[in-house]
Order: C-alpha cells, then structure tokens, then sequence
C-alpha cells in the first residue's frame, strides 16, 4: 500500500543537496534565501491591482500555521477578507484613529505623520485578519503560568512567518494597527473569546523599498544592534569576548560567508 502524499512540506523536501555538516545548518542557497527574506521584507502600504493566486496564498498560510505556539496550542485563526464592503467599513474605523494617532503629535511631526500613507486596505487586492483565542485549548496549558499572554505572543510569530513566506513569494504585506478591536471584531463577527491581532494588507507591488519607509522619510531610524546586545545581567559590561560580538553584530564581515560564498 502506498503511503498517502503529505499536503505539508518535511525536511527531505528541501532540496537534494545533503545537509552539510554535523551542525545540520542549511545548504548555503537555502541559508542566504531566508536571510534575503528577513532582509528584503518590508512593510508595505501600495499594492498593485493584480489578484494573488489561491495557490500562493494557501503557502503563505501553512507558512503561518508552521509557527510555534505555547503548548502547540495553535491558537489562530485567518479571515481571509475580500469584500470590499467590510473592507470601506474597516478604512472608515482606520480614518478615525488616524485623526486620534495625528493627536498625539505636534507642529512639523503632526505634518509629516499627516503625510504619510498608512495602509492599504482598499488599494490591496486582499486583507488578512490574523486573530487570537487564548482559551483555544481550556485554562490548562503547557508552558503558561504566570506570563498572561504568551498564546498572543505565538500569533505574533505566525504573522511573522506569514510575512516572511508572503515576501519570497513577492508578495507585500502592510500591517495595519491604527484600528479598534472592538471594530474589528463587530464588523467580522468575532467570537467574544477572539481576539484581532493583525490586520493586513496582502498583495503585490511595484518595488519593495531597500529600507522601512519611516527610515526614509525621517521618522525613525534603526538602533545600532549593539546597543541592543547586554552580557550576564541588563548592566553588564561584558569581557574581551562580549566586546568581539558587540562589533561583529555591526560588521559586514559576518555576512561574508552567506551572501558571497558559492552554492554548496
Ligand atoms: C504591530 C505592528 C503594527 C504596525 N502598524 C502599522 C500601521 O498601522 N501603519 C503602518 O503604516 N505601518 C504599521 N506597521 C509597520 C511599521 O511601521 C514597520 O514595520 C516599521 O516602520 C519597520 O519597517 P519595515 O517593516 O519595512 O522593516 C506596523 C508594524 C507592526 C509590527
């Protein structure tokens, strides 16, 4: 009896190169495509007209699906939103807390939030609402007890798989959180127990911008990694090795080996 084909992909899938060594690291194209994702993935909020095919879609979904959840809890569910009415329904709640988020700033910084394009939720071709239900798998969970919201936390990895599987298959994901929860959850027919986590805009686009869109219009710049890095305790000053990787976090030698060496 032949055994039933998997609809889910498994390690062997990967391709026909052997893995190379002992430390089971991916062969090097497999190793520079994924940081190419992590790297070229941007948030974007200009989508091209042009449906996204069903097929690529349901990837981009199992890809979501294939993040790790507290307990193997699983706990998220995906509204997959093409109706445009909900969709004018969801930009009417979006224009609302724009004007509240426009508040909160002042002078020239108002201006320039006020300038700026924050979605795309009637340009997209598609919107995703990623949600979260805590209490999925009942009170008792493996891996909770007292840090409340570690099912959140896993919903927040799915969209990050999700993002990052939708940008190697060219696709552009907006993250859209100028909204309200209450709104979402009316306007989708939420359960009470579920709750909205990440409102996207999927589709694809015209360029993927090399650097956030906040970094160049000014708005914000990225912190130099090492400042990030602590040793042993949050004020720890480290010794001569903790100094080494606090310089190679910023140097263009370790990537060296990934985006220059040659396929293996
Ligand atoms: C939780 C979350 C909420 C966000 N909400 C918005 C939003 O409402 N509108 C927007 O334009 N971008 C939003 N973004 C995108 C960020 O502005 C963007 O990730 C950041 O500027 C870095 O750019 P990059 O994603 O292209 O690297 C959000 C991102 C995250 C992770």
């Amino acid at each position: 009896m032949t055994e039933k084909p998997s609809t889910e992909p498994r390690d062997g899938d990967l391709g026909a190169a052997a893995i190379p060594d002992l430390r089971r690291a991916f062969p090097a194209p497999l190793r520079r495509g994924l940081y190419e994702a992590i790297f070229r993935r941007r948030d974007i909020r200009s989508f091209l007209p042009d449906p996204v095919p069903d097929e690529t879609l349901a990837r981009v979904l199992v890809a979501a699906h294939h993040a790790a959840s507290v307990g193997f809890t699983q706990p998220w569910d995906f509204v997959v939103i093409r109706d445009l009415e909900r969709r004018r329904e969801v930009h009417r709640v979006f224009a609302e807390e724009r004007r509240r988020n426009a508040d909160q700033f002042i002078g020239a910084r108002r201006e320039k939030f006020l300038s700026f394009k924050l979605e795309g939720i009637l340009d997209a071709p598609l919107n995703l609402l990623v949600t979260c239900e805590p209490e999925r798998f009942g009170p008792a969970v493996l891996g909770k007890t007292s840090i409340r919201d570690v099912e959140i936390y896993s919903t927040c990895l799915a969209v990050g798989n999700l993002w990052l599987a939708a940008r190697a298959e060219g696709l552009g994901v907006g993250w859209v959180s100028i909204l309200r929860n209450d709104a979402l959850a009316a306007i989708f027919g939420l359960p009470d127990k579920v709750i909205p986590i990440a409102y996207l805009c999927v589709g694809y686009v015209a360029e993927f911008p090399d650097r956030p869109l906040l970094e160049s219009a000014e708005w914000a710049a990225r912190l130099p990694a090492k400042s990030l890095i602590h040793f042993d305790t949050w004020n720890g000053v480290g010794d001569a090795r903790d100094h080494r990787l606090a310089e190679l976090v910023q140097s263009a030698e370790i990537w060296k080996s990934i985006f220059s060496a040659d396929p293996d």
